[in-house]
């Protein structure tokens, strides 16, 4: 099974696993700030659930690409949208700062909370 490290946590998934999902049901803080209320539940147009991943997973499909080259964000960073993202193996998650997690510095890491 696959292992996800988030914010100081390794945990579990199925491969093919809704990366969204496995962070949210680990306790894992996907989201900054009002986000964690107002954001659209996964269904990829809120562009608030953007994280780094390192490591195997599904590739970038047309929503996720289409809310990453609106502005806050830009298709420049090397970010990836975590509800339309599958994990494949062990992977690495980081998340940035701002709103939609689109800021330079990191809230969490794999490895610090
Ligand atoms: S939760 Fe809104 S884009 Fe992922």
């Amino acid at each position: 099974m696959p292992k996800v490290t988030a914010q100081g946590k390794t945990v579990e998934c199925e491969s093919g696993a809704n990366l969204r999902k496995v962070l949210l049901k680990n306790g894992i803080d996907l989201y900054n700030g009002q986000s964690k209320l107002i954001n659209c539940r996964g269904i990829g147009s809120c562009g608030t659930c953007a994280v780094r991943i390192e490591g195997p997973v599904s590739v970038v499909n047309w929503r996720d690409r289409a809310r990453r080259s609106f502005p806050p964000h830009s298709s420049e960073r090397d970010l990836r949208l975590a509800c339309q993202t599958q994990v494949l193996g062990d992977i690495r998650v980081t998340k940035y700062t701002k709103f939609w997690g689109q800021g330079a510095e990191s809230v969490w890491t794999p490895e610090d909370a």
